[in-house]
């Protein structure tokens, strides 16, 4: 009998294309050293507020142990749609323009798988955020950065967006506010973003994951509310962030009817659906209370305030003041390292674990992010670290 020899390797090209994540070192640096300062983590430090835990408790109790529909329960679907029209001005169809995932994360797989072809070309924002590079590439699509720069507040500026399309530009990935800049992109260049996509015919895919941690009284502005842009725009949202549940992998997508429909069918071959007990959680977060919400934003402003304004009282440090998120981008070029290491000389200097901005994209050199979703003592040990440690520089 011939033996056929098999010298492909057990692993795909397509896996092996996806990158690791640069987060990923200086977490494990961070778990090994418990003594450190940890600011890499981009989670909430706040327990998930009680009345939410509780619902979840009392579903499993009440038999919410099976399939839920794959688009979410009606229940969770109809709170979000009243959440949608109140909050984001967007009045959807909860039976057919809405899908809970399992997290943002799946939200924005699914959104790409969708709608992009292999191929197709996906803008995403340089810096931003570490997973959409490995996700446009799993759906097929080609990741082609956009520089989002410190010059325009890190808000993704529609000129920015024209230089970097070509004929096979079919999708454009939009965050705000976002990680790891703490920017919010400002009205007017959503509105011409959203003409530009028109024009050439883009789908947007628009991460608002931190529409709820935005400061001085703004609010978030989701571009699928700008005219034109309803059905040709998917708006990924979460519970993650907002209400302190990133373990429980609540997100939704809000589309057009098209879109949901494709997503919908994708959905039941990766996950089938969300949780039901985190579903009924979701629910309780939705359509209860909201102040834990406020309490929370209100927390992570005056941490905002406190480790910008130290930050910047260190020489050579330049911290612009994040309008959103819970993270601070400071520049620390002048000290002629790079952001790696320079990360690194803090961690072992200083005791503080920060992220270098190059894990987020090229454009990232010359930053740090710094997630202040820790407690204040923490942050006051870390400016005390990082202080120490470049004054021995
Ligand atoms: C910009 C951004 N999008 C999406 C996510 C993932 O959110 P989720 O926990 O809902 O999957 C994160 C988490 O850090 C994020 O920063």
């Amino acid at each position: 009998m011939a033996i056929i020899s098999n010298r492909r390797s057990v692993v795909a090209q397509r896996a092996q294309r996806v990158a690791w994540s640069g987060i990923r070192k200086m977490f494990e640096r961070a778990l090994a050293d418990p003594s450190l300062i940890n600011l890499s983590v981009g989670e909430p430090d706040f327990p998930t507020p009680s009345h939410i835990v509780k619902a979840a408790k009392n579903a499993l109790d009440e038999g919410y142990t099976r399939y839920s529909p794959g688009l979410g329960y009606a229940t969770l679907r109809e709170a979000i749609a009243l959440k949608m029209e109140r909050k984001n001005g967007l009045r959807i169809d909860p039976a057919r323009e809405v899908i809970v995932t399992a997290g943002a994360m799946e939200g924005i797989v699914l959104a790409l798988l969708a709608t992009i072809d292999p191929g197709d070309e996906v803008l995403i924002p340089d810096p931003g955020y570490t997973n959409y590079e490995g996700q446009v590439i799993l759906a097929g699509g080609v990741p082609v950065p956009v520089p989002v720069s410190e010059r325009h507040g890190f808000s993704m500026a529609p000129d920015d967006v024209q230089a970097a399309l070509s004929p096979r530009t079919r999708a454009l990935l939009l965050n705000t506010p976002a990680n790891p800049t703490g920017g919010t992109i400002q009205p007017t260049h959503l509105e011409g973003l959203a003409d530009l996509c028109q024009d050439r015919g883009l789908v947007v895919i628009s991460d608002e994951v931190y529409e709820a941690i935005i400061y001085d009284g703004a609010r978030n502005l989701s571009i699928a509310t700008l005219p034109g842009m309803r059905d040709r725009t998917a708006t990924v949202m979460s519970c993650s962030k907002t209400y302190a549940m990133t373990g429980w992998r609540v997100g939704y997508v809000v589309a057009g009817v098209e879109i949901t429909a494709q997503m919908q069918k994708l959905q039941e071959n990766v996950v089938s659906c969300v949780n039901s007990a985190a579903q009924m959680g979701a629910l309780a977060a939705l359509g209860g209370p909201q102040d834990c919400v406020q309490e929370m934003v209100a927390e992570y402003d005056r941490r905002r305030k406190f480790l910008v304004s130290a930050l910047n009282a260190i020489n050579g440090i330049r911290c612009p003041m994040p309008s959103g998120a819970f993270y601070a981008f400071p520049n620390i070029g002048s000290f002629g390292r790079s952001s790696e290491e320079f990360a690194r000389y803090l961690a072992d200097n200083g005791g503080v674990v920060t992220v270098p901005g190059t894990a987020f994209g090229k454009r990232g050199e010359g930053h740090l992010r710094l997630c202040y979703a820790v407690s204040m003592p923490h942050l006051e040990q870390a400016i005390e670290g990082i202080h120490r440690a470049v004054k021995a520089l």
